[in-house]
């Protein structure tokens, strides 16, 4: 995978050998975004197995369980981590006693793979049902934090959807909130956008108000890394401040996740987990220290978008609008 902490200064590929390197490049964000998270925890499973003991069927079941727990600790919010991971164990446990240990490996191998291809197909779809909501009225589009390629498979949940519009023609100019505290909008949207050849514009997430109100935007679009059965949604940290401001002045607000982001056990957003991390991607960011020692930090990392600011949800099956349950449960196809 590329290790996303360098980028963009270094375009650096890292090799996860065993469980714990994987375990090691989520939790530091080497890899991140909900999709992506999601293939490389289905990876990390496939590695498991490989590595545990195939003389002994109890033994190497054992380790299954033991990799889902691992690996499952790693982060919390998004639920593609989870959805991928039981998955890969519902099929691993149902193999069991179907063939033998060498041949269940190499299937699971293939249903990562499956996992893998399946998210590359959705982000295209949801390119296509994003592009085809964005009418010729828009040409300034708000996106934060980092839902391109390097979040998923290939090409992205709210990028697919900018990305398929120019292709279409449609001239973009994108403003990209730099996504404090850890900047992924800054280093990988940004960069991302510039790859493509997308006109850009980098700002802090404090003057989004002022780009607003200056008429420079039409729409907002963001991913997600766990909505709730009824709409709400959890995204990085500052996504439902945008939500507010974008409802504030009239500009429509976009979320684009695929099917694998909804965690339909949850009622609403209240019972998703928000993942605090250090105090240190505040007080030092990248390493230099920018607050007094001591000081107290509070640094959750996502933050939930009530479903009623958002606008619509764009999936792979199909755009969520008006999003209430019955619409998510309707467009997904759960009976
Ligand atoms: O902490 P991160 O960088 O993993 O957070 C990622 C986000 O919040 C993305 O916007 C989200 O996962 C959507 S990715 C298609």
């Amino acid at each position: 995978m590329i290790d996303q902490t360098l980028l963009p200064g270094e375009i650096k590929q890292i090799e996860c050998r065993d469980v714990s390197a994987v375990w090691e490049a989520i939790k530091m964000l080497r890899v991140r975004g909900a999709p992506a998270i999601g293939i490389a925890a289905a990876y990390g499973y496939v590695i498991g197995l490989q590595s545990a003991n195939h003389q002994d069927e109890e033994q190497y079941f054992v380790a299954a369980g033991e990799t889902v727990d691992y690996l499952a600790s790693s982060r919390p919010t998004a639920v593609n981590l989870f959805w991928a991971l039981n998955r890969m164990d519902q099929l691993c446990q149902s193999l069991r006693g179907e063939m033998g240990l060498a041949e269940i490996t190499a299937r699971m191998l293939e249903e990562a793979q499956a996992i893998h291809q399946e998210d590359r197909e959705m982000c295209r779809a949801i390119g296509r049902f994003g592009a085809d909501m964005l009418s010729d009225e828009v040409q300034g589009v708000l996106t934060h934090c980092n839902a391109g390629g390097l979040a998923t498979a290939e090409y992205g949940t709210a990028l697919s959807v900018l990305f398929t519009a120019q292709d279409l023609g449609n001239d973009l100019h994108v403003f990209v909130d730099e996504t404090r505290p850890l900047l992924q909008g800054a280093r990988l949207t940004a960069w991302e956008l510039m790859q493509r050849g997308i006109q850009a514009t980098l700002i802090c997430d404090s003057m989004a108000a002022q780009v607003m109100k200056e008429g420079r935007i039409q729409a907002v679009i963001t991913g997600a890394d766990r909505i709730a059965s009824n709409g709400d949604a959890a995204n990085k940290i500052g996504t439902y401040s945008i939500a507010v401001l974008a409802r504030a002045h009239g500009i429509p607000f976009y979320v684009a996740a695929p099917s694998s982001t909804f965690d339909l056990s949850l009622m609403s957003g209240d019972e998703i987990p928000i993942e605090e991390r250090h105090p240190e991607e505040i007080t030092h960011g990248f390493g230099r220290q920018t607050a007094p020692p001591g000081i107290q930090v509070y640094n959750p990392a996502f933050d939930v978008t009530p479903a009623d600011l958002i606008d619509a949800i764009i999936t792979e099956k199909g755009v969520i609008q008006p999003v209430n349950r019955n619409n998510i449960i309707k467009t997904l196809q759960v009976v």
